[in-house]
């Protein structure tokens, strides 16, 4: 039998991109198949917010859990919205009104080069061996004022990747899983995974 994994999001892109990277390995599921709800995202930083929704729901469920904390970071913004990334035009903003917002901060910048990042900080941690994992990814680029393509979520329509003269956007999910924040920091946690797996067999 597969071992159940649980993923503390209630984001169901993010759910989609984590569970492909996953494989097969494990049954998993998120915290909406346990009804539990939104976690409150009270820390500073992506470690912080990261470990409070893998703790609460691993609490509440028992099982092998992992939670990703993410966002963008824009270098002429100091930073932002970093961790204020899914909230940065309020409490409940959608994606489209997120990237409003970065598109007027940045209107100033628009002669410039505007470097950015994704970050991703994942926390694992196994209730049956009492083990707390942090794993760490981030993707450069820089962000362009014409957002371009529908593919993916977030702030991918103006995060623009020089290399392959695409936005994030502009990936299908298979192509953004080989370079993500997400897809490096999960490609540690696989890792992590089997090597745990093999020593325990
Ligand atoms: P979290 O769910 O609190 O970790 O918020 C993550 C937020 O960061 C998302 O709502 C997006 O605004 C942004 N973000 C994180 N990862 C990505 C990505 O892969 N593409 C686009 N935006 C992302």
């Amino acid at each position: 039998m597969k071992r159940k994994i649980v993923i503390a999001t209630m984001n169901d892109h993010k759910a989609s991109e984590i569970r492909s990277l996953i494989g097969d390995r494990y049954d998993v599921m998120t915290q909406s198949s346990f009804s539990i709800p939104s976690v409150h995202e009270t820390g500073k930083t992506f470690e912080e917010n990261a470990l409070i929704k893998a703790g609460e729901v691993s609490q509440k469920t028992g099982l092998l859990t992992l939670a990703d904390d993410s966002g963008l970071e824009v270098d002429l913004l100091q930073g932002n919205p970093g961790v204020y990334s899914a909230r940065y035009a309020g409490p409940n903003a959608t994606d489209a009104e997120n990237n409003k917002k970065l598109l007027a901060e940045l209107e100033e910048f628009k002669d410039e080069k505007i470097s950015a990042r994704f970050q991703s900080v994942i926390v694992l941690i196994d209730p049956v061996d009492n083990s707390k994992n942090i794993f760490h990814g981030s993707w450069e680029g820089r962000i362009t004022l014409k957002p371009r393509g529908k593919n993916g979520f977030g702030y991918d329509p103006l995060f623009y990747i020089e290399d392959l003269e695409s936005t994030a956007g502009e990936l299908n999910q298979a192509e953004k899983n080989k370079l993500s924040h997400r897809a490096i920091a999960m490609r540690k946690v696989t890792d992590y995974l089997k090597k745990k797996s093999l020593d325990t067999e």
